[in-house]
């Protein structure tokens, strides 16, 4: 069941969360993107709203999905843009969530016109690395700020879901990681949780199965204990 009535702990917080995948321009009309929804962002920004929290919902993009009630949304293309919004709008944020699917590489070139078909074999596409707007985030971040990130991590033949989660809660430096256990698998899956939220105190608590909103909910719980209480 979607929970019902939540909380207002969140009433004089400033949240920043960011949504759905990047588009990377290859020319006018062509861009290299991903599937992503954007619905877990959506949620997380409507719960925080719904919680009491001031919500700016920095959105890439998604599916077709209504703005989150109480959130003011800003729109973004490419990584690059979104690393801009997500600079300007931490700055006097209590929390920032990276719920958004950044394109990891972008064309290196941005053809000013549309590309066109010479009759040969295409050239192959060069691409270069964006930045990792996460790290950069946790270094730029003012004392107090709370950084949350998610990680769709499988298994593998080096480790578990938790191995690699844990693995790049290190690299990020924020203070929890949200751990999507995806793909099937099986061998390397703990059964019954979708996935861990992974503190950078080392406590790892196993999400259940649920809905996206339970999801938020549960983010937004672990979120809270970590805010701190004289900042308001
Ligand atoms: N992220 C980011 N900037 C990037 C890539 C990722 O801010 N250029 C953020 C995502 O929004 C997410 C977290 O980092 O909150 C983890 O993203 P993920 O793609 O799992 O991590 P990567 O470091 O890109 O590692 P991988 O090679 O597994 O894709
Ligand atoms: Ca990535």
């Amino acid at each position: 069941a979607e929970p019902t009535a939540l909380p207002r702990d969140l009433v004089g917080r400033k949240v920043v969360v960011s949504a759905g995948g990047t588009r990377e321009p290859l020319d006018p009309v062509r861009f290299l993107g991903n599937r992503s929804s954007g619905k877990q962002g959506y949620a997380l920004a409507r719960v925080a709203a719904q919680r009491g929290a001031e919500v700016t919902l920095v959105a890439g993009n998604t599916a077709d999905l209504a703005d989150p009630a109480g959130a003011r949304v800003l729109r973004v293309g490419s990584a690059r843009e979104l690393r801009d919004a997500m600079h300007a709008e931490s700055a006097g944020a209590d929390v920032v969530v990276m719920a958004a699917a950044v394109a990891d590489f972008r064309p290196v070139a941005l053809s000013d016109s549309k590309i066109k078909k010479s009759g040969q074999e295409p050239a192959p596409i060069k691409l270069t690395t964006n930045p990792d707007i996460l790290v950069e985030l946790v270094r730029a971040r003012p004392a107090g700020q709370v950084v949350v990130g998610f990680a769709a991590e499988t298994g593998d033949a080096t480790g578990d879901v938790l191995h690699h989660g844990r693995a790049k809660l290190g690299r990020k430096g924020c203070d929890l990681l949200v751990v999507n256990a995806v793909g099937d698998g099986k061998a390397f899956e703990v059964e019954d949780n979708a996935g861990w939220l992974l503190a950078a105190d080392g406590s790892e608590t196993p999400i259940p199965h649920g809905s996206k909103t339970q999801l938020a909910v549960a983010v937004w719980n672990a979120i809270l204990p970590l805010l701190d209480s004289c900042a308001r």
